[in-house]
């Protein structure tokens, strides 16, 4: 599993500092990255949070909110924290077009594990996007385990096709 570069009271305090309304105590061993959710995927995030080790960046509970401005808040901590994150809408296609418009975020909708595994070993992908009306919570588990133990493949193809994402 890919841990933070920081250590996870330095992301606590990060996180409490700018999340100063909703301070939910974070699991802080093992943490994986960042999860954000809108009210289609608030469940799955909840469920999810139960298993693995993410920093909550809400939604924090089912009423309406607009997934563009989850995808935003993730991208941004993702990027300042060098560290990856998971995003759940409905479909997780709203999720995925908002968090692509971000440089350097390359967000991956995965609805099984062998697309999960791809994306991390061919895109490197940072984001993993998922569907919170499409994937049933015991296959996202599955996706989830596999997108963080995978790691890029590091092949010159690869690294060649990524660069020029970003050009
Ligand atoms: C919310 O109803 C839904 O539109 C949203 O979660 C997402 O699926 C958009 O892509």
């Amino acid at each position: 599993m890919i841990l933070l570069k920081k250590n996870n009271t330095q992301i606590k305090q990060i996180v409490n500092s700018k999340e100063k309304k909703n301070k939910t105590t974070q699991k802080v061993n093992h943490i994986l990255g960042f999860i954000a959710a809108d009210h289609a995927g608030y469940e799955l995030k909840e469920y999810l949070k139960e298993k693995f080790a993410f920093i909550d960046l809400g939604t924090f509970n089912d009423s309406s909110v607009d997934y563009p401005d989850y995808a935003k808040k993730l991208c941004k901590y993702v990027l300042k924290e060098k560290s990856m994150g998971i995003l759940i809408c409905g479909t997780g296609i709203g999720m995925s077009i908002a968090a692509n418009r971000n440089k350097k975020i390359r967000a991956a909708l995965c609805n099984d594990v062998g697309v999960a595994e791809l994306a991390r070993l061919h895109n490197d992908a940072n984001v993993l996007v998922l569907g919170g009306r499409v994937t049933k919570p015991s296959e996202a588990e599955k996706i989830v385990k596999r997108f963080f133990d995978a790691k890029f493949s590091n092949e010159d193809r690869h690294k060649r096709r990524i660069q020029k994402l970003d050009k």
